[in-house]
């Protein structure tokens, strides 16, 4: 009987310190879960500085092919949806003749086109980038 006892309290505490640590490990993936996405930050506050030196990093620091591997690869390499491939440099040409030129691309690339999204899902490039990008692909 004492024996018997003694298994049921060993059981009963294991299955509460395993609900015990299953509880903590709930609260934390929820507090990850529900977490902001990003934080505002007011100049001169402590968290502003980090994101002061962070941010222009990330967008100045990038190069025309890190922004066509990143945004444009995936449907201009294959020509998915009929975009043009890049280095087919005759089928840029011809859209480029057709809009005026690089700049009429361009402006087409920002708005989009059919299957073309909006500035080619690089929503936070510049102009300057989106030309980069767009000579880059098609070396003109
Ligand atoms: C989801 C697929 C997709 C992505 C991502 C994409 N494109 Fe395109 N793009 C297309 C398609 C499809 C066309 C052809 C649209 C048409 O003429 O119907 C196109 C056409 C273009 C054109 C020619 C527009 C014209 O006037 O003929 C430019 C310039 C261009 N893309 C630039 C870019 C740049 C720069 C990126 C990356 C920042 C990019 N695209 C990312 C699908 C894509």
């Amino acid at each position: 009987m004492n024996l018997l006892k003694k298994i049921l309290v060993a059981q009963a505490t294991v299955l509460a310190l395993w609900a015990a640590s299953a509880q903590a490990t709930t609260h934390e993936e929820i507090a990850q879960r529900i977490k902001p996405i990003g934080v505002v930050c007011v100049q001169g506050d402590e968290c502003a500085k980090t994101v002061a030196v962070a941010a222009p990093a990330a967008s100045a620091g990038r190069s025309a092919d890190d922004i066509v591997a990143t945004h444009c690869s995936v449907c201009h390499v294959s020509g998915l949806l009929g975009a043009p491939k890049v280095g087919d440099t005759a089928d840029w040409q011809a859209r480029a003749d057709a809009q005026g030129g690089l700049d009429g691309i361009l402006k087409t690339a920002i708005s989009g086109v059919n299957a073309m999204p909006p500035k080619g899902t690089c929503s936070d490039c510049s102009d300057d980038e989106l030309m980069s990008a767009i000579k880059t692909m098609s070396k003109l």
